[in-house]
């Protein structure tokens, strides 16, 4: 998978940072249940909350990705669980998780499987769980090129030789499918400039938004 290769090739490709919306919001999470990260990748979001105490189920389907972090946390002693596979098929170790990444997933899922994602994240979570996402909107500078080279799958989505995929959200379109979520934060723009390996500088548009369950929070199927 193309995954496996970036990852072999490059350490810590999306940075060794953990992503601003989860440094700045992790607090909110309950330390009593664990957070399943959604495409760990290289897992900086994991292990940023592993080494705050938080006991981390990591999914991704490359085996590049759960082999280095698997191995990251046994040698620091840290309380991730790291399982290869996506969460079309993933198996939960527990009744629900306190939190969810879902942190660059959705933009690489067509609408099929982000309507999985999402009746998949209702069946995981509890009152008071929290969903963290990123994704690329409409606004990102990859966008035109997308529709000029791929082929339209669904709105705002497009694949290339059937194994790559990037679909965009239009503005506020995140608000629409967590709509039965609370709001704890929520912005959109042009994110921080920043590198992946030696590719050269560039900035994503993109959505970062925080979601709390409340009673209300169930999947409605259309
Ligand atoms: C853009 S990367 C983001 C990695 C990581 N969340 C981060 O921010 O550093 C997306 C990740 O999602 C993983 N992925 C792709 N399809 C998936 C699926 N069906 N279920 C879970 N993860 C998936 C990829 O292998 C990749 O590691």
């Amino acid at each position: 998978m193309a995954y496996d290769d970036i990852y072999s090739r490059v350490k810590d490709y999306f940075g060794s940072e953990p992503t601003g919306i989860v440094r700045e919001h992790y607090t909110r999470i309950d330390k009593k249940r664990p957070v399943l990260d959604i495409g760990t990748g290289q897992g900086r979001n994991a292990f940023f909350l592993a080494r705050k105490g938080y006991i981390v189920d990591a999914i991704d389907p490359s085996r590049v990705a759960i082999d280095t972090v698997a191995n990251i946390a046994e040698k620091e002693n840290l309380p991730i669980s790291a399982n290869q596979c996506g969460f079309e098929n993933f198996i939960p170790l527990t009744d629900f998780y306190s939190a969810i990444l879902l942190i660059g997933l959705i933009q690489i899922l067509s609408w099929t499987e982000i309507n999985i994602l999402l009746k998949n994240i209702s069946t995981w979570t509890s009152r008071g769980s929290l969903i963290f996402v990123t994704a690329f909107t409409v606004e990102d500078p990859s966008y035109e090129k997308t529709v000029a080279d791929f082929r339209k799958i669904g709105n705002n989505s497009f694949e290339k030789d059937k194994k790559q995929v990037h679909t965009y959200l239009e503005p506020g379109e995140i608000l629409t499918l967590f709509r039965n979520y609370k709001v704890v934060y929520h912005n959109e723009g042009l994110g921080a400039e920043h590198y992946h390996g030696d590719r050269p500088a560039h900035r994503h548009g993109m959505v970062e938004a925080v979601f709390l369950k409340t009673d209300k929070g169930e999947y409605i199927i259309e």
